[in-house]
């Protein structure tokens, strides 16, 4: 049965009915001018109780990490521990203002530089900057780095930045926003890149135009690139420097430093990797770390720690500010608190479950849900499976119909080289009966599929409002009460 659609204030609203009581006016009466009045305005009247719970209602409406499964792949939406958002409460962080003097400023300096620290410890890289608010922002700004380093030693003919067509569609729109030409390197039949592809676009005159490679490891396919150390040499051997789209790393951190594989310079998704919230776009955090030829080149300031105490520096050849202030300092709070929760061995931890879970669920479901890529691999922190369903049903109606039995729809339709994907990330901190109780909801859509088509695509039915225009409803959302 469909939910019932909440009532508008205006509906609930009595005559005269208040939610707040003024003390008696103890000032002259001084009217305003008569062009700032309306002859009328149709607020609803009603109590604060009623407030709240219309407002508690809404909120109710969505889907949230706190309230389902919401097992988005390529999103990390993993638990956010309250114990963060506690740490980011502290007066001393909730108060401090971005232009207080670094002597005034001395606890959260040491909380950006310890962060740093352990961000570079965690991949290895020499020099981090949390300035960047997002993933893509994250990798304009590594893109940037790539291309003023290539500046810096006179080679301004490399314009070519090389992209797997698994990629996150982000990756080509930076490197066109950075003024770089992206260029598709092609999969091959196993889902990593092809080599013979990517020593073409590197060789001969093409190596002379090559800025780098934007990889994303493990893939968008949920599979860890294999030939990761050959296809970074070969971009090095042509000139070119390698961008790692750190979005993906839930499946590898406390395990595999992407320094050590010879990445350059890379992202880390604070808000995925890293527990903070995330979603709706919201404020994130897509810290950048490089190498030691690069750290001169990182968007500053950075936190630097001497005898006196911590202060901010800008690096020498920076390629600038590229955000206001800071970057989203609560973002870094929970983050550092988090790194600081877990240890090195708790965040082992979290790649070895991630990728148990997302194997546990792809082993479940195989046979109606089968992976195109990956036979006979271990999958890492998600799977991308390619369902075929009868009587023409296609991936949004599976999606739309798990909304029905309470579970956040995958990601759908993306990587774009899967037909009909379907791509589950569960991340680690869902429990065993909640990864089971998913895969029987997929398995009995299947079994719908065979026996009631029409009741999935008709789904969902459990919510206040059914299918929507997708396309108009982000792009022309209706957000103002209209009375
Ligand atoms: C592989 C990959 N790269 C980059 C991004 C961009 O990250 P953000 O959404 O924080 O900008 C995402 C986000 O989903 C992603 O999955």
């Amino acid at each position: 049965m469909m939910q019932q659609p909440i009532p508008l204030l205006q509906e609930e609203s009595v005559p005269g009915r208040r939610a707040a009581q003024l003390p008696e006016r103890s000032v002259p009466e001084t009217p305003l001018p008569a062009s700032l009045l309306r002859d009328s305005l149709n607020l609803p009247e009603l109590d604060e109780l009623s407030v709240v719970r219309h407002f508690t209602r809404l909120s109710h409406m969505n889907f949230s990490i706190d309230g389902q499964f919401y097992p988005l792949g390529s999103c990390t939406m993993k638990y956010n521990p309250k114990m963060n958002e506690e740490a980011a409460s502290y007066a001393g962080f909730r108060r401090s203002h971005p232009l207080a003097p670094e002597s005034l400023s001395q606890g959260s300096l040491a909380l950006m530089y310890g962060l740093q620290e352990a961000l570079q410890e965690i991949t290895g890289f020499k020099a981090v900057s949390l300035q960047p608010a997002a993933g893509a922002h994250g990798e304009l700004t590594g893109v940037l780095i790539i291309r003023a380093w290539h500046v810096s030693r006179g080679d301004s003919k490399r314009n070519r930045v090389l992209i797997p067509d698994s990629a996150h569609g982000t990756n080509p729109a930076t490197c066109t926003m950075a003024g770089l030409i992206a260029e598709t390197i092609p999969s091959d039949n196993s889902g990593g890149v092809d080599l013979n592809a990517l020593r073409a676009a590197c060789s001969g005159e093409n190596a002379a135009t090559v800025a780098g490679l934007m990889i994303t490891n493990p893939s968008t396919l949920g599979l860890f690139e294999r030939n990761i150390k050959e296809i970074i040499s070969i971009v090095h051997q042509a000139g070119g420097l390698v961008y790692g789209d750190g979005a993906n790393m839930n499946a590898l951190v406390g395990i595999v430093r992407p320094a050590d594989l010879g990445f350059d310079v890379m992202h880390l998704n604070l808000h995925k990797t890293f527990s903070t919230p995330h979603g709706g776009g919201g404020p994130g955090a897509g810290a950048v770390g490089v190498t030691a030829a690069l750290a001169e080149f990182l968007p500053g300031p950075v936190a630097t720690k001497s005898t006196e105490g911590y202060s901010f520096r800008m690096p020498s050849q920076s390629i600038g500010r590229v955000k206001a202030f800071y970057g989203n300092f609560a973002v870094l709070v929970r983050a550092y608190a988090y790194i600081l929760r877990l240890g090195a061995a708790g965040l082992r931890r979290v790649a070895e479950y991630s990728v148990l879970n997302a194997n546990y669920i792809r082993s479940l479901v195989q046979e109606q849900y089968p992976a195109v890529y990956g036979e006979g691999r271990w999958n890492m922190h998600e799977f991308v499976a390619s369902p075929e369903l009868p009587n023409d049903i296609h991936t949004l109606d599976i999606a739309k119909r798990l909304i029905d039995y309470g579970f956040h729809p995958p990601t759908i339709y993306f990587p774009l080289i899967v037909k009909e994907a379907l791509m589950v990330e569960p991340t680690e901190t869902e429990s065993p009966e909640t990864l089971e109780a998913f895969a029987r909801a997929l398995l009995s859509i299947a079994e719908e599929a065979r026996e009631n088509p029409e009741l999935i695509k008709s789904a969902p039915h459990n919510t206040p409002v059914g299918r929507l225009d997708e396309t108009a409803a982000a792009r022309k959302p209706v957000l103002c009460y209209r009375g």
